[in-house]
């Protein structure tokens, strides 16, 4: 089958686009509004953007849903605010805190407390870190892209430049992270989940 976004039907039950970018790992976003109001929630359009000096990227997708109905979402308004943020990463063992995330709170009312995690404080940003994570990115914003969307500014991805990176001893062996320690989860399309349980190696060619 083929279809152009925004022009044909692609005639299937759901839209299948996140679906075929799987499996995404989830990046658990930390930020700060200007009262001090720490905030937490879940994005897995997240990923690594520069290796040397490191940096990663959180794509914003769409406004707030339900009465909020085309705000931007605290975290990026947070973001374009401070300038700063944490990308803490998310276990297995830590997948119902994270969704529990994903709801809206009342304003003032604290993500970190309603999930039962740790509120740790960031050692270079104003934005603090999950203490359950296996590991944690503090990060500045280098920049907000905005791309095409329905005109509110709510598609934008921000590129973060990584200042301070946490890694939890107990996901090393000998030196190396291993990520079967944790089991990192990851988005599929649609409700559905992933989780890393195997690793294999393979050797690039000389
Ligand atoms: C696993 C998971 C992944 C998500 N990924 C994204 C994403 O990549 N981009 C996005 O805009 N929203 C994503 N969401 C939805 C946001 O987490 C949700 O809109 C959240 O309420 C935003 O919170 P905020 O307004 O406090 O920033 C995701 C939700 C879940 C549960």
């Amino acid at each position: 089958m083929f279809y152009r976004p925004g022009l044909d039907d692609h005639g299937l039950p759901r839209n299948p686009f996140n679906a075929l970018i799987t499996p995404r790992p989830i990046g658990w976003v930390a930020s700060v509004d200007e009262n001090g109001v720490s905030n937490l929630a879940p994005f897995s359009f997240f990923n690594g953007a520069a290796y040397e000096p490191p940096a990663v990227s959180v794509a914003f997708t769409g406004a707030k849903l339900g009465e909020l109905a085309g705000e931007r979402k605290d975290t990026l308004a947070n973001i374009k605010a401070s300038g700063e943020f944490t990308v803490n990463l998310v276990s297995t063992a830590l997948m119902d805190a994270m969704n529990a995330t994903a709801a809206h709170l009342p304003i003032g009312e604290s993500e970190f407390k309603a999930a039962g995690v740790t509120e740790v404080a960031g050692q270079v940003v104003k934005a603090p870190i999950v203490a359950e994570s296996p590991a944690a990115f503090e990060c500045k914003l280098i920049e907000a892209v905005v791309l095409p969307n329905d005109g509110t500014g709510t598609n934008t991805t921000v590129f973060g430049q990584v200042v301070g990176v946490h890694i939890s001893d107990d996901i090393l062996k000998e030196g190396f992270v291993d990520p079967t320690i944790y089991q990192p989860l990851a988005r599929m399309g649609y409700l559905d989940y992933t989780t890393v349980k195997d690793v294999f190696t393979l050797k690039r060619p000389e």
